[in-house]
């Protein structure tokens, strides 16, 4: 008898792309995964094989936005077997994220067995070992009833597609070049904390803008007094001090970003660096040693030049590599996705 495991071994066709070189664009994988809520509860949901949506013209999510998601990945480790990184604490933020739009949160437990499913009927999308590419996960959310007056709407659509995607910033781990925005991303007392379509849409035209001027991103600074450091389009921002200790910005408008709360975790646990959470003001960039950009998509990119204006500041870690410790939060928290590190207890969800 085969084990599962060996059996899909067996049967696994792996699609033929250049894994290496895939960058982070959707392709349309075989399966997702769909269930509705109505009459005050979700059904069991299943996989479907149509990529499409079809929506009332007055539908919540076309009129009003009512929209959340999940950006999470799986990766294969050198057994060939696949996991996912922390996805309880996706479901986690999404449930809160969707009762903060007046959505009904998804189940947790549903959650998690919808990411299974999508992951085993996507086999043979999911990169191979080693090739710097693994599988996105989208969990999204959205109001599938209609609306005219401004309301929530009374039904909802839970989705999960994948897509094979490589690094989130061209040239991977090359430190990059960013920008201030002229603009906020989030009002002080707003959504910014939760993960919803709109905050995206709202950080559209400067992110337009900051490609058009040779930027990769854009930081935000807080929208309240424009003197602190929140994030960027896509990621939370960590900065190291002249001291070597992790420097991370704290506010109530920044999305709690996994990557961030592990990597905080991390440095403390593993690399035993001190990790200083706080309010950041922008002024205090010009004294730091090594700024980074973390999230799913991102993973840590290097920052090497940070531009306000006139201001710019050159990082002493240069444009040419990620500075000593970011380098090293980086290979740690890489090394736990792709198992060559132990992470710590619960963190990977085996699934398949
Ligand atoms: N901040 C923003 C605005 C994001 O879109 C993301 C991406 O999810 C993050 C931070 C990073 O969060 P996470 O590490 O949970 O992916
Ligand atoms: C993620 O990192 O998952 C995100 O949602 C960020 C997005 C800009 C791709």
């Amino acid at each position: 008898m085969l084990s599962a495991l060996s059996e899909r071994r067996f049967t696994m066709a792996k699609k033929n792309l250049d894994w290496g070189n895939i960058g982070f664009a959707y392709h349309v994988t075989d399966k997702r995964y769909v269930s509705n809520w109505k009459d005050g509860k979700w059904d069991e949901g299943a996989l479907i094989s149509n990529p499409e949506v079809t929506l009332n013209e007055s539908a919540g999510m076309l009129q009003y936005c009512q929209q959340v998601f999940e950006g999470m990945k799986a990766y294969t480790w050198e057994d060939g077997s696949v996991v996912c990184f922390r996805p309880d604490l996706n479901a986690d933020r999404m449930y809160e994220s969707a009762q903060r739009i007046e959505m009904p949160p998804f189940p947790k437990d549903q959650f998690l067995d919808a990411i299974d499913q999508v992951v085993k009927g996507n086999l043979d999308w999911v990169p191979p070992y080693g090739s710097g590419a693994s599988l996105y996960l989208r969990p999204y959310e959205f109001a599938t009833g209609v609306v005219i007056g401004v309301k929530p709407a009374d039904e909802y659509q839970f989705r999960v597609f994948c897509t094979p995607v490589g690094p989130y910033y061209k040239g991977g781990a090359t430190p990059i070049a960013i920008q201030v925005s002229d603009f906020d991303r989030a009002a002080p007392r707003g959504t910014g904390a939760v993960k919803a379509g709109l905050n995206y849409a709202m950080s559209l035209h400067s992110s337009v803008l900051a490609h058009k001027a040779g930027f990769a991103e854009n930081l935000y600074l807080d929208p309240a007094t424009r003197t602190y450091v929140e994030e960027t389009g896509g990621s939370n921002a960590i900065f190291v001090d002249k001291a070597g200790n992790l420097v991370v910005p704290k506010s109530p408008s920044i999305l709690p970003s996994i990557t961030r709360r592990s990597i905080v975790y991390l440095a403390e646990h593993y690399l035993h660096i001190h990790v200083d959470e706080r309010p950041v003001k922008y002024e205090e960039i010009k004294n730091f040693q090594e700024c980074g950009l973390c999230g799913t998509a991102a993973v840590i990119s290097p920052v090497g030049r940070i531009v306000n204006h006139d201001d710019v500041i050159n990082l002493p870690s240069g444009m040419e590599k990620a500075g000593p410790v970011i380098g090293e939060l980086y290979d740690t928290i890489t090394g736990i996705q792709s198992g060559r590190i132990e992470g710590p207890e619960g963190w990977i969800r085996h699934i398949c």
